[in-house]
């Protein structure tokens, strides 16, 4: 005898949390961009709330998780900074969006490690308001901080996980992805025809409402100093080119890839590319110099990262570990294609990895 097997909710994913979409939408509709919000980001449900997103056992693998050696690259970046601005004590580097705190980990076992008067002016703020970390060299906080007279800003996909309003253009132009609940599964509804300049003739693509404001908050952390930041994501008209029919709005589940943001519902991570055109508008904005975008293989590589493979030749288990990690993080059709921005305000040159002087 078959038994009735259906799933009822959790057929679309978290039911807890498929259920409060649905009464959130009240019989109605609801923004795709809500929908993003709720999925990633309910207060108890959303698929960040809980620890372990991130690595070889959640669902997709970031920089800081391949190996410390991202982190120490990025620390060397920061002392560079430090230097640039006359060694300024304390020097204060705010992580918003540092997840389980990888890469301040990695960062600040690399100061450590040093010693020095670098490490002792360190001091290391993350802004997280989802499963946060527990390195205890570390200050959490779910809020933003007073600004710091001098230091770094740093993110690493943190925009990529904003929400995003969804476009889809028809005959009319472009009308907004709205999401209800059909009885059985979340399906999409269109709305109203929206103006907006400069978008795509065809196809779909996303708006993100929040990254110019995200990245004028950053910019005002610190008074002197630098943001760096890295992400997917192109300038607007490679974002936004003709060509892309489909937005780059993508899921990740168990290491998959797929295009189903109504599957797995809260139990997989949402992302859509960045438009780097405005970040780097928003740095200006905010009185920063903007540099960039330079690909995260070309700024690694600038950075020095190879020495770091080669100076492991004595030590061969760490050298293949060291030499695979190189190879992802520089990966052209993987995480060496994400692109890192930098604005600096009160700090001479160029940064290191954006092609000034060797
Ligand atoms: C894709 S994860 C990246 C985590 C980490 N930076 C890494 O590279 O492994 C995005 C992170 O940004 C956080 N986040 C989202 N919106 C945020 C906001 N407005 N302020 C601070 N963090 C935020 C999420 O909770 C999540 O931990």
């Amino acid at each position: 005898m078959a038994l009735d097997l259906d799933p009822g909710l959790a057929g679309a994913g978290n039911p807890a949390l498929v259920k409060a979409i649905i009464g959130e939408m009240d019989g109605g509709a609801i923004s795709f961009e809500r929908f993003m919000e709720l999925a990633l980001y309910h207060p108890e449900h959303g698929y960040y709330r809980k620890p372990g997103r991130i690595g070889t056992g959640g669902d997709f693998l970031t920089s800081p998780a391949i190996h410390p050696m991202f982190g120490w690259a990025v620390g060397a970046w920061c002392e560079w900074t430090w230097e640039a601005l006359g060694r300024p004590h304390p020097f204060t580097i705010i992580e918003p969006g540092a997840g389980e705190g990888a890469l301040a980990t990695a960062l600040l076992d690399w100061a450590e490690g040093r010693g020095g008067e670098f490490a002792e002016a360190l001091r290391y703020i993350a802004i997280e308001p989802n499963a946060p970390g527990s390195d205890r060299r570390v200050e959490w906080r779910e809020d933003a901080p007073a600004p710091a007279a001098a230091g770094v800003v740093l993110s690493n996909e943190l925009f990529d996980a904003l929400p995003v309003r969804l476009f889809e253009v028809q005959e009319r132009g472009p009308v907004e992805v709205y999401v209800r609940w059909d009885g059985e599964a979340f399906v999409e509804a269109r709305g109203p025809v929206a103006t907006i300049d400069g978008a795509p003739a065809a196809g779909r693509f996303e708006v993100s409402g929040r990254a110019h404001a995200t990245m004028a908050a950053m910019c005002d952390l610190v008074e002197r100093g630098a943001v760096l930041t890295f992400d997917y994501g192109y300038p607007v008209e490679e974002l936004w080119a003709d060509w892309r029919r489909q937005g780059t709005l993508l899921c990740f589940y168990r290491h998959t890839a797929h295009e189903s943001p109504y599957l797995h519902v809260g139990e997989q991570d949402l992302t859509a590319h960045v438009n780097l055109s405005e970040l780097e508008l928003a740095m200006e904005l905010a009185g920063m110099t903007a540099f960039g975008p330079a690909t995260q293989a070309a700024f690694l590589t600038e950075a020095g990262l190879g020495g770091l493979v080669e100076g492991a030749r004595d030590d061969l288990p760490e050298y293949f570990t060291r030499r695979r990690a190189f190879q992802q993080l520089t990966d052209a059709a993987g995480l060496g294609r994400i692109r890192v921005v930098a604005g600096t305000r009160g700090v001479e040159g160029v940064p290191p990895g954006f092609g000034g002087p060797a």
